[in-house]
């Protein structure tokens, strides 16, 4: 494993992610622990991306549970059906929110939290984690960021909804 990610100086976010995602890849072969997995995920997130809060929750019977993760703290259980990160969940389906403060029932955890991404990742049993990823940016994410975030769940041998 390579002590240390190789940031991509470009201003280009699908350059940051090319330049990026294959790393991650490298940094989860040989390594099946989830929670592991995770955390170097949301390190590496952070790291090269410079996001306000990326992170997991993972699916515990009715409720997600908070994962590994970089930012602030943050609210440790979520239902299904609450806040962006529930919707997604009982959707299974990704939620680009580029205002959180217009998003009926947006849990707040961060007042600086401006706009989110939520991506879940399934398998054939359904849900398994929620990659939830923060800006303090209002409209900070788009297609762009779905397609390359969800990449992550093939990594972790989960495919992506
Ligand atoms: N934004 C989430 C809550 C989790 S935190 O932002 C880390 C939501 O409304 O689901």
């Amino acid at each position: 494993m390579a002590e240390k990610l190789n940031i991509s100086n470009t201003t280009d976010k699908a350059e940051k992610y090319e330049s990026l995602l294959p790393q991650i890849e490298a940094l989860l072969l040989g390594e099946n622990d989830l929670v592991a997995n995770l955390a170097n995920i949301s390190a590496a997130l952070k790291q090269a991306m410079n996001f306000f809060w990326v992170g997991f929750y993972i699916v515990k019977e009715d409720q997600l549970v908070l994962g590994p993760f970089q930012g602030p703290i943050a609210c440790t259980r979520i239902g299904l059906g609450k806040g962006v990160c529930g919707i997604a969940w009982e959707r299974n389906e990704t939620l680009i929110v580029p205002n959180v403060d217009e998003f009926p029932g947006h849990i707040a955890c961060s007042s600086d939290s401006k706009s989110e991404i939520v991506i879940p990742f399934s398998d054939e049993d359904g849900v398994k984690l929620i990659l939830d990823v923060d800006s303090d940016q209002l409209n900070a994410f788009d297609e762009l960021d779905a397609k390359f975030l969800g990449r992550i769940a093939t990594y972790l041998q989960l495919k992506n909804s």
